[in-house]
């Protein structure tokens, strides 16, 4: 397996350009199995799991071609031969649940793989499956799969969501696009990336209100046809690439993205005592010469503040003057990083949902683990910062969801490779 290795210290000066939005781009792409005309949508990532999301709209008949160099990918869901997706997809990402909504809405079936959980938690789909009975599909669980069936096509219903889940609030949103009459979702999630996947549903025909808020309105239609979408920047890499900034001391323009799609995160750093500028088109991050502050954060659903970030905020916290008290309140399990940060000299105890963060004069690079894909960049950022040199192995989780991170940072004057898994071997 790759690794990355960095020699911290150096601030960061330069300008990063954002890329199109993970979260946004996935359900984006099986939005394209609810009509039988083409879908190409600019800006997907280069990501590992861009690339599992095509191999299973494939394997479901999709054809899919893909300009790397354009960042674009046209699907056409003309023929869609096999409404099954495997176990073997599924499990390597959870994701792969948006299939359900959009091939029950389509076809009137779907045999999907129940994704299981992760390192982070349980993650159940217990909403995404309660939706889709109210929709009228028939729902069964054997051997591992979730059946879902709806031979007359699903209806619209009023559905109220117990939690805020912003993938439950995809599938439904894409299935009631076919249902016969009016769906109300209550108590929607508001994310930028479901508000991106209603544009690019209203450019395919769909007629949808509401999203952002929490209760969307969909009136059903009987088919959707082709359009072009272009995917939203990534929100939580802003978040990312806006903490290299603060915890090397230095300065980065963020291009392509916007302020407005982090609202929290964003008051959270100037209250850290770090300079944020809009731009024409990104924002400055700029470090003042007065420390880092320590703040509390505790993470919300949008507009709150992303569970995605909390592990990159913790890295900068490791190094504030003073301390920070974060809570996790979206998943049960996402402190990963801390035993991590730990072994680098950070000061954290974890107490149940909360970690108590009090600030350090210096981390010291040391060999670390990576466990998931938000844990394993807030390690980068620990690293950057740190004295010395980090080594992150199981660099695949980084894959997943950040496109070039080691160019990006090394463009900006990091001292950053990835360490190939032969010459690793070698070494
Ligand atoms: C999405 O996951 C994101 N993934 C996650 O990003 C993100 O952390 C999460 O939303 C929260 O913002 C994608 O968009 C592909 P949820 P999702 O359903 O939809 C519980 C990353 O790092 N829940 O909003 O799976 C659930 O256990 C990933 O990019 C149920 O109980 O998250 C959690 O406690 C990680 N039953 C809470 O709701 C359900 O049926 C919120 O989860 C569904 C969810």
């Amino acid at each position: 397996m790759d690794q990355i290795r960095i020699i911290g210290g150096t601030p960061l000066r330069g300008t990063i350009t954002i890329s199109g939005a993970k979260n946004a781009a996935l359900p984006l792409l099986t939005a394209a199995l609810l009509s039988n005309e083409a879908l190409e949508l600019t800006n997907i990532p280069d990501l590992a799991d861009i690339k599992s999301m095509i191999d299973l709209l494939e394997q479901h008949g999709l054809t899919v071609s893909r300009d790397l160099e354009a960042k674009k990918v046209t699907l056409n869901a003309q023929a869609i031969n096999n409404t099954t997706a495997p176990y073997d997809i599924v499990r390597k990402m959870r994701a792969s649940i948006l299939v359900l909504g959009p091939l029950v809405a389509r076809c009137g079936e779907a045999r999907v793989s129940l994704p299981g959980g992760c390192s982070i938690g349980t993650r159940p789909v217990d909403i995404h499956l309660r939706g889709l009975e109210e929709l009228g599909a028939k729902i069964e669980l054997k051997d591992g799969y979730i059946n879902a069936e709806a031979p007359n096509g699903l209806r619209g219903a009023t559905i109220t969501m117990p939690i805020v889940s912003v993938t439950a609030t995809e599938n439904l949103m894409m299935a009631a696009t076919l249902a016969k009459g009016t769906t109300k979702l209550i108590n929607a999630a508001r994310e930028p990336e479901i508000v991106d996947l209603a544009n690019c549903l209203r450019s395919m025909g769909a007629n949808i209100q509401g999203d952002g808020t929490d209760t969307i309105t969909i009136e059903g239609v009987s088919k959707l046809h082709k359009a072009t979408h272009r995917v939203i920047a990534d929100r939580i890499e802003t978040g990312t690439f806006a903490i290299a900034a603060a915890i090397t001391g230095g300065e980065l323009y963020l291009k392509d993205t916007s302020i407005d799609l982090l609202p929290s995160f964003i008051s959270s750093l100037q209250k850290a005592g770090v300079i944020i500028e809009a731009g024409q088109d990104g924002f400055w991050v700029k470090s003042s010469a007065q420390p880092i502050a320590g703040v509390d954060i505790m993470t919300e659903p949008y507009p709150g503040f992303a569970t995605d970030l909390q592990a990159q905020m913790m890295a900068l916290m490791t190094v504030c003057q003073g301390a920070s008290m974060m809570t996790e309140t979206i998943f049960e399990n996402r402190f990963m990083h801390v035993p991590e940060l730990c072994r680098m000299g950070a000061n954290i105890t974890v107490h149940g949902s909360s970690a108590l963060v009090r600030g350090v004069s210096q981390l010291r690079g040391a060999p670390v683990m990576a466990t998931d894909l938000r844990a394993s960049v807030s390690l980068v950022l620990a690293g950057l910062a740190a004295e010395g040199e980090t080594i992150l192995s199981r660099v695949y989780h980084l894959d997943r969801g950040y496109e070039h991170i080691e160019t990006k940072l090394r463009q900006c004057g990091a001292h950053i490779e990835r360490i190939k898994e032969k010459e690793a071997l070698a070494a």
